[in-house]
Parts: structure tokens; sequence; C-alpha cells
């Protein structure tokens, strides 16, 4: 028998506690406590509306639970003011592939790259940052013909590329790497499964897989 994996030293980058997320009669989230150290690659499976997107959105700010806290790098998530540099700074550190692209349906590819490095980095000169986003979009697997293409003009696989090249620029560390080094030495695997009950949509999620 192998003994269990010992905890990990540093303090984790995401931590959820108990997040209430009711629409309602329906509780999506109820008693689901988890952190996410860095180095982890963490999938959360469920079957379809059983609150994997709600948890994602509870996480980066877009959806406030009723109650409980969620802290990522130290700074908690809740009841902060949108415009607080601190939150603002968290922001900048994290990455997001939104479920059907999110791109814009009036910029070209390109320019849905560059948005927000334009948000970010207003100060950076026009010709790096279209050099940035021809970098990101070959990097995601598409061609440079992709770059002036609008959304209408994308398959529906090559949507999902653009997206993931236009998730913001991501400056130092985050769960699925560690800073200046390769993330998979130390970088572990994770999933957890949302499960279906008829009061509670998502209850307690527990690791399936390490
Ligand atoms: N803004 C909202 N108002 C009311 N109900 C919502 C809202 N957002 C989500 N829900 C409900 O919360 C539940 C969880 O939705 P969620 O989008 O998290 O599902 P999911 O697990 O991501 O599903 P899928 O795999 O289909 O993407 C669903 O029953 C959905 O109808
Ligand atoms: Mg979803």
């Amino acid at each position: 028998m192998t003994s269990p994996p010992a905890p990990p030293a540093e303090p984790p980058v995401i931590e959820i506690r108990g997040p209430l997320n009711r629409f309602g009669d329906q509780i999506v989230h109820e008693n689901l406590d988890l952190d996410v150290y860095r180095g982890e690659i963490l999938g959360v499976v469920g079957g379809s509306g059983t609150g994997k997107s709600v948890l994602m959105r509870s996480i980066i700010g877009l959806q406030r639970p009723q109650a409980g806290e969620i802290t990522v790098f130290g700074e908690p998530m809740l009841d902060r003011d949108p415009e607080d540099p601190a939150l603002l700074a968290i922001r900048k550190r994290w990455g997001i592939l939104f479920q059907n692209g999110a791109l814009f349906s009036t910029l070209t590819v390109s320019e849905n790259v560059q948005v927000p490095l334009r948000e970010y980095y207003p100060d950076m000169p026009a010709h790096l940052r279209e050099e940035i986003a021809a970098y990101k979009i070959l990097m995601t697997g598409l061609s440079e013909n992709a770059g002036p293409k609008y959304p209408s003009e994308l398959s529906g696989g090559m949507r999902k590329r653009a997206g993931l090249a236009s998730a913001p620029p991501r400056s130092t560390s985050r769960p699925g790497s560690c800073r200046g080094r390769s993330a998979s030495p130390s970088s572990s695997s994770r999933m957890i499964s949302i499960r279906c009950t008829p009061s509670a949509i998502a209850s307690p999620c527990s690791p399936i897989a390490r």
C-alpha cells in the first residue's frame, strides 16, 4: 500500500468554503469545500446543469453566492468593490476560456485577442499587441489566416481555439503552471464530480481521482 500524499507546503491558490448558490427553490451549491494548489490541474465533471459553470462564475466574481467564502491568491473574492485595485490585480493573473468562446462578433479573431491586452496594458504599442495576438493565435493551433476572420467565419472548433487565444494574459503563477519552471514535475491532476440530488443539484464535491 502506498501512503497518502503529503499535504502541499504552500497555501491553496483557490479556496472555496461553502458557497451557497440558489436560484429560487433550486439550490445549485451548498456545503461545497474545495482547495486548488499551485501546479494542480483540476477537472470538474458532472451532468449538464449540475453547477460547473456556476461554480466557475462564482470563483471569478460573475456570480455572487448568497453565503460562503471564496479566496483566490489569498484575496477574498466575495462582497468586494469590483473596482478594488487588489481585485483588478488578481484578475490580471488568471485566464478564462468561456464555454461559447465569448468572442465579440464585430471584431476579428486578432482584434478579439487584443481586447484584454488593450485593457490590461493600455500603453502597449499597437505593433507589439498585434505581434502577441498573432503568437497567441498560432499557439492555439489556428493558422495565421484565422487572425483577420470574424467569429461567424469560424468553425466551432476554431471558435473554441480563438476563445482560448482571447483568454486574458497571465503574468505569473497560476494553478496550471509553475513560475519559471516546467509544470510537469510538480503538477498533479485531480478530478472532482458534481452530483445530482433531488433537493441539492450539487452536493459536497469529493475527489474521485488524485
Ligand atoms: N442566472 C441563472 N438564473 C437561474 N438559474 C440559473 C442561472 N444560472 C444557472 N442556473 C441554473 O443553475 C444550474 C447549473 O447551471 P450551470 O450553468 O452551472 O450548469 P453546468 O454544470 O455548467 O451545465 P453544462 O454542462 O450544461 O454547461 C442549472 O440548473 C441552471 O439552469
Ligand atoms: Mg457549463
